[in-house]
Order: C-alpha cells, then structure tokens, then sequence
C-alpha cells in the first residue's frame, strides 16, 4: 500500500538494499546534511534554539494547541534543513508544512502493518478502483497526490530561489558571483545537492526529491538473508519491524513503563547513572544497524534543546476539572507511527 500504491516506494525506506548504490547515495546526503558532525555546527545548533524561541511563543500564546505546536515545530526545521524554507510565523497554517504534514499522515496510515488487506494478498491492487471493497484504491489515489505535492512543491520552491538569486548576483556586482557563493547562501539539503551536480538529468532530480521527502519517514526492514530465532526460521526477504514501542514498555527493563519516574536513571547518589546499551532510550528509541535513523544526533540536540527551554519558562500541570480536581488524561496512540489521539477531547494543557 505505503511502497506501491501510494508512491513511497521511491524513497529510502524502499530503495532495493543496503548494498544498492540508490540506498548509499541516500545515506551519503544524509550523513552529509544531518549526521553527527553537522549537528555540531554551532550554524544548526542555533536555528534550532531559534525554532524553539518559536515555539515557546506559541505555547504561550495558544497553550490548548500544544500539541499542534509540538509536531509543527520540527517539520518546520526539516523543511528548513530540507529546503531552505522558511516557515512564516505569522500564518496560522503555513502551506508547505500542511503540504508536508498531510503527506506523512497518508504515510504513516498506508504503512501501518495489517491496515490495509492489499499488503497481504497484493493481487488485490489489480483491482479497478469503482470495485466493491477496492476503496482501499481511492485512498492510495488520494495519499499519491499528496506525496506527489510533498515531493514537488517544495523543490519547485528550492529551484525557484536559487534561479532568483542567480538574477540578483547578476545585478548586484558587489555579491561574489559564482556556485560558491550561491551555495552558502542558500544552503540545504536540496540546494547542496543541486550545487554539487550543476545541471542535474532527471534522474538526479527524482532522487534528491525523493531524499528530501524521505527525511521524513522511518521504514520496516527486509531480510538480505535467511535466519533463525527462537527457534523459527525466517526466508530471505521476510519482512521484520523493529518494535521499539514494546521494547520501551519492557516491564523486567523499565518497571511500571507509562509512569513519569525519571529517577528510574538515577543512581542512589541522584546522579544519572551509566546505561546498558539496551536500556538507553536514546540508543533503542532511533533503531538498528544499516538502518539506524540518520537524523538521531540532530533529533538528540532538538529534543535536549526544546525540553530545557520549556522546562526553564514554563510551569506545567494537569488542568482541574470544576471541582478543582486534576483531570488526568486518558492517552491513546494510534498508526504505525504512534501519536496521542484523545488530547483534544479531553483539555489536558495547563500551561501557566
Ligand atoms: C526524537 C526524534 C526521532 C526519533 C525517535 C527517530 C527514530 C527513528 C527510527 C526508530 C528510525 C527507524 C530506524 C530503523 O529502521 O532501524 C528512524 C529512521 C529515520 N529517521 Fe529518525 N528519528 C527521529 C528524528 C529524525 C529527524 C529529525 C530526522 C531528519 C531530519 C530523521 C530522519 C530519519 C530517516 C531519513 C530515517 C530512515 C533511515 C533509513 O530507512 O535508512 N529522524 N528514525
């Protein structure tokens, strides 16, 4: 559904192995754009405490909408990194991050397991699109279009500026003309890429757009070889998920999971103590191997950076019913990518 149907197939999380040289090119931008030296940079370092002085406004101004403005805050920095772009503060709905956050809600409603009939019995998606029960096609149709939009509109935007700013080192004689000086100044993912290729075929083209819109995704893993565990045999190609959620909840290594006990990292001097690599969040919760998640040292910066800034100016609670009592949440997450569903019904942001 998520690879075929729906398009994603393009991207990373699909690219045919570790080993193909479509998958290492991706990791090379990555690495390049994203990995542990870049997220050094104190350049990026801080942007991202400017997109969260941002963010703490919003809180502010609008403390019922914080979960809105969490999930806004880092799509905004992707699409900086992404594309250079600039998300306006003052619109209440920026098109490009709706554009974005509409097509990585298709992608994680197409890609999660067992949703869709057609991921297991794929002849289904030989189905014409008005057959009873093939609506799952009528879906697909509609999330396409929107990754389609989330894959062009913003390279468009990219190319747009850069022929714009060509025009204006033409004109003005005293900016250093040259692809040098384009590059710094417009610095991203894409216009690296664009920079680096000169003119790029289409192919070239296809790629860094389906990079760009990967930036946003995480994927299932494909077995390159057979394997036995516990006992069961695994073909190649069998097709595995990482379940991060159930390994965060392990009770024997996390007891009493959902419980807010940040002490549970603490030794008994109250100094955090040293982690078994399998009992560090921070290592677990950005996967394994090959396909470890490329964005964990920036994402790792962002989250430290945010939490310290929130924490320092705000006071939060749970908010009080008209007894005065605190109303305590109900949390329930739903899609592949998890993502709380019932904060709206039931109020729960007191920020004061
Ligand atoms: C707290 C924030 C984040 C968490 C918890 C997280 C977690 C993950 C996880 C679990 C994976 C799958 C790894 C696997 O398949 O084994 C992943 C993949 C990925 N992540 Fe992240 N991530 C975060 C932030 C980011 C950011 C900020 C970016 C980019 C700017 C990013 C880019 C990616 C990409 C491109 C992949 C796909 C890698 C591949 O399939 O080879 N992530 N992430």
């Amino acid at each position: 559904m998520a690879g075929e149907l729906v398009g994603w197939n393009r991207g990373l999380g699909y690219s045919p192995g570790p080993h193909s040289p479509r998958f290492r090119e991706f990791r090379r931008l990555f690495q390049h754009s994203i990995g542990p030296r870049k997220a050094q940079e104190t350049a990026l370092l801080s942007m991202q405490e400017r997109s969260t002085t941002k963010l703490l406004g919003r809180l502010l101004q609008s403390p019922d909408d914080f979960m809105t403005h969490v999930r806004q805050s880092p799509g905004e920095l992707i699409l900086r990194l992404a594309y250079g772009y600039k998300v306006a503060t003052e619109q209440k709905e920026d098109p490009l991050v709706k554009i974005a956050e509409e097509a990585m809600q298709g992608f994680s409603r197409a890609s999660e397991p067992g949703a869709f009939l057609v991921d297991t019995i794929p002849q289904l998606k030989y189905l014409p699109e008005w057959f009873p029960g093939a609506g799952f096609k009528t879906t697909a149709r509609r999330m396409r279009k929107d990754l389609e939009r989330l894959y062009n509109v913003p390279y468009e935007f990219v190319k747009d500026q850069m022929v714009r700013r060509t025009i204006r080192l033409f004109h003005d004689p005293f900016i250093e003309r040259g692809h040098q000086s384009l590059g710094k100044a417009d610095d991203s993912f894409v216009s690296s890429y664009l920079l680096e290729k000169g003119t790029p075929s289409p192919g070239e083209e296809e790629l860094i757009k389906a990079a760009a819109a990967s930036l946003y995704s995480g994927l299932a893993h494909r077995l390159t070889q057979g394997d036995v565990y516990r006992g069961y045999y695994f073909p190649k190609g069998t097709i595995v998920w990482a379940n991060i959620w159930s390994m965060l909840h392990d009770e024997k290594v996390y007891p009493e999971p959902s419980q807010f006990r940040p002490e549970r990292y603490l030794d008994s001097r109250g100094a955090l103590r040293t982690l078994d690599r399998m009992e560090d969040p921070a290592v677990i919760g950005f996967g394994f191997g090959r396909r470890i998640c490329p964005g964990m040292f920036l994402a790792l910066n962002s989250v430290f950076i945010a939490v310290a800034m929130i924490l320092y100016v705000f006071d939060i609670s749970k908010t009080q019913d008209e007894n005065g009592q605190e109303i305590v949440p109900e949390v329930e997450y739903d899609g592949f990518i998890s993502l709380v569903q019932t904060y709206q019904r039931l109020g729960w942001a007191a920020l004061k």
